[in-house]
């Protein structure tokens, strides 16, 4: 509640303190098992994080917003028109809350007016915590809750994921958006993405910590190289399609892959498709796994789930490699791997609760040996999704 009452605070002194004033969070999300197959119609496995973002904002008479980030003093406030908005890549932080209200309109829920917000976010932005899906999801609940719009959280979640790709022009799948939306405190999400049907898993790990690792490095052209696996993989299943009746490659099981993958013409398509498919099994071993108690068998297909986007799907880079493969060598490590699109970000280690300091020290001096850079630390623990706080 300490956070809010700072945004509440520097939106009575931005926009004056009459009238009725909401305030909402959002969460940011980590992905435990199941990477880049949320656009290939395979099941995923996150958990919406207790960081994110808050947001006090209050309905105006007009069609303008105006809106102030506290992590980005420097913009200043954004006043934009909600009607006439038009896409662009520029990836600012309003452009994912313009986005959302742009989506929201082309989806035809229409609001009425706009509204002023003050937002502050206590998580990383470009780390692959889905900062961004956060920023989106906090305007979906705004718009939801100030303009009584008849919407649903997963219907939130995807008028999310069309305005990132829509408006933002990044091609991403429901993951992330999913997990903000529909969050519940100490559960994952099983979401199989083709159906959008999901079940909430208890993270009961006894004595065990999910710990992320922040690699603070994003390289250069991570968005349009996360585009290209997207086309590659698309590819393949055209490939597939003249061959064998599927919609996607999560369709796909061992044998079926087996059977059909000399259909896929280039071997790069090939490996893509082979990543996807498999990274889709896997998903469902490691959650069948965890439900029945057994965490070492998770950890090993943790493990092996990295070696695949490393090697098949090639989106990991050095840095995380050097995170995964040292928490490997660790025997309090159950697993760890490499989360969210890729190119850098962070990685996600399931360590024992009680050498997480231990972890921390020593994954912290290897990689800063290794990369010269500082790797950051953030417990994770699961927590619920989207919604108006006050
Ligand atoms: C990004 C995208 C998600 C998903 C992951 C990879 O986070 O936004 O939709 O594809 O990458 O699993």
């Amino acid at each position: 509640m300490e956070m809010i009452s700072r945004v509440l605070e520097k939106f009575k002194e931005l926009f004056g303190d009459e009238g009725e004033i909401r305030s909402y969070f959002a969460p940011g999300r980590v992905n435990l098992i199941g990477e880049h197959t949320d656009y290939n119609g395979g099941h995923v496995f996150p958990c919406a994080l207790d960081m994110g973002h808050y947001a006090v904002a209050r309905k105006r008479a007009d069609k303008k917003v105006r809106l102030f980030n506290m992590n980005y003093e420097d913009n200043g406030i954004q006043e934009h028109e909600i009607t006439g908005l038009s896409p662009n890549d520029n990836g600012l932080w309003y452009d994912y809350q313009l986005g959302v209200l742009w989506a929201l309109e082309q989806k035809g829920y229409s609001l009425d007016a706009g509204y002023d917000m003050v937002m502050w976010g206590d998580m990383p932005a470009g780390s692959g915590l889905s900062a961004s899906a956060s920023i989106e999801l906090v305007a979906a609940v705004i718009a939801k809750d100030l303009f009584g719009l008849d919407i649903s959280m997963p219907e939130c979640a995807l008028v999310g994921q069309y305005s990132e790709n829509h408006y933002n022009g990044m091609n991403c799948g429901i993951m992330d958006q999913f997990a903000s939306a529909m969050g519940k405190a100490d559960h994952a999400i099983f979401l199989d993405t083709a159906a959008l049907d999901y079940e909430y898993v208890p993270l009961n790990m006894e004595k065990k910590k999910i710990v992320i690792t922040n690699s603070m490095v994003k390289h250069q052209l991570a968005g349009s190289a996360y585009n290209d696996r997207r086309r590659e993989s698309e590819e393949a299943l055209e490939d597939l399609q003249k061959v064998v009746k599927i919609d996607a490659l999560g369709d796909l099981d061992d044998a079926g892959f087996q059977k059909y993958q000399d259909a896929i013409k280039s071997e790069v398509c090939r490996k893509r498709a082979h990543h996807a498919v498999y990274e889709n099994l896997r998903t469902m071993e490691a959650v069948k796994a965890l439900k029945s108690g057994n965490i070492k068998a998770f950890g090993k297909l943790m493990n092996e789930s990295h070696v695949s986007l490393r090697d098949d799907y090639e989106v990991s880079c050095d840095e995380l490699d050097i995170l995964a493969s040292e928490a490997w060598k660790l025997p309090y490590v159950i697993g760890s791997r490499m989360t969210g699109g890729g190119f850098g970000g962070c990685t996600v280690s399931i360590v024992e609760e009680d050498h997480v300091d231990e972890f921390k020290k020593t994954i912290g001096e290897i990689y800063q040996k290794k990369t010269g850079n500082e790797a950051k630390f953030y417990i994770a623990d699961a927590a619920d999704g989207a919604r108006r706080l006050l």
